[in-house]
């Protein structure tokens, strides 16, 4: 089976992106065919500063590659170093509806927060489709904020085949029950894009400020608490089993407890999780070349994959006259 996803270097990444997909994708890997890359051709719609988006590139790869990704076991490159995607898309395009577009929550959340729209992020989900598409992909390991840009994936292939006949794989989306969505330290989905993350390779003190920040309700220390809307149980409980949420969730009905004793807790909890990846992600920060060279080999393979879909996307349209 095939499985592949996408992220955004659009920011640092952050608890959300590791536990929805980051995670999931390097377990993958030890028995899967894995494909894995940084769209950063996506990252354009919101990233304005090239030398940002050259750093974030780099710095998200370190990431990756330190948490575990393997590129001895998987494919893993930048978008933009397989530049045929582009190709894809126009093709694509031509199977998208309008309609389909114009329904995108993301685009009518972008237009709600007064982004002034442009091309690039109206047809965002067509790119992505071509991503997912061009590579055949069986599986995609997203958060639950992208299942309706994998329902316009499937649903722009499957009107593609209708058209031109079976040229690409329907996808299957794998959406996390467990960490559907991840609360930022305001409550609100957890965002590179709202200021409101928990990165994951950020400065001890950083992660203490941002970790102390986190919103809780106004319940006196002497009544009983509710885990169940909370921000912060929700975010302790990704680095816990069901035994440390239960024991957890008992502490909060439990009349007495001070949020800050948990914030304090879980400073030590998430430091201690990344400690052992910490000085990896250094040695690979150190030698951005050696990342480079790591990230131009998983382009080439990634090209091979993605020849043979363009080519039969190509003749099925008729480009081969
Ligand atoms: P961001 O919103 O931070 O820019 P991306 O859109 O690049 O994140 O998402 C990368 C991956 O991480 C996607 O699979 C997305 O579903 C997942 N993801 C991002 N934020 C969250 C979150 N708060 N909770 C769960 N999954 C998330
Ligand atoms: N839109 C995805 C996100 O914001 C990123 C993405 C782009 C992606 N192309 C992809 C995810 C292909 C999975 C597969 O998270």
């Amino acid at each position: 089976m095939r499985i592949l996803s996408g992220i955004q270097p659009s920011g640092q990444l952050h608890l959300g992106n590791y536990f929805a997909m980051m995670k999931r994708m390097i377990e993958f890997q030890e028995d899967h065919e894995l494909f894995c890359f940084l769209v950063n051709y996506h990252a354009l719609t919101t990233v304005t500063d090239s030398e940002l988006l050259r750093k974030q590139t780099l710095d998200a790869a370190c990431d990756f590659l330190a948490l575990g990704i393997d590129p001895e076991k998987s494919i893993f490159w930048v978008q933009s170093d397989v530049p045929q995607v582009t190709e894809l898309t126009w093709i694509l395009s031509n199977s998208t509806p309008m309609g389909l577009l114009e329904r995108a929550h993301s685009y009518k959340d972008k237009l709600a927060k007064g982004v002034s729209p442009n091309h690039g992020l109206f047809a965002y989900p067509v790119l992505m489709a071509a991503d997912i598409l061009l590579y055949g992909a069986d599986r995609v390991p997203v958060g639950k904020d992208q299942k309706q840009h994998l329902e316009m994936t499937r649903d722009i292939a499957i009107r593609f085949n209708q058209t031109y006949g079976e040229v690409f794989v329907i996808p299957e989306p794998d959406i996390p029950d467990s960490v559907a969505l991840v609360p930022g330290i305001d409550g609100q989905k957890m965002s590179k894009s709202y200021g409101n993350t928990i990165d994951l390779f950020c400065e001890r003190g950083v992660l203490k400020k941002r970790v102390m920040s986190v919103v809780t309700d106004a319940t006196p220390i002497e009544e009983p608490k509710n885990p169940d809307t909370c921000a912060l149980f929700a975010i302790y409980s990704l680095f816990l089993d069901e035994k440390g949420r239960k024991d957890l969730a008992d502490r909060y009905h439990t009349p007495g407890l001070k949020y800050s004793t948990i914030k304090k807790e879980l400073i030590d909890v998430i430091w201690n999780y990344f400690e052992p990846y910490r000085t990896k992600r250094q040695e690979f920060a150190q030698d951005p070349e050696r990342v480079r060279r790591i990230l131009l080999q998983g382009a080439d393979k990634a090209q091979a994959v993605a020849a043979t879909y363009l080519q039969k996307a190509r003749a099925a349209v008729g480009l081969n006259y």
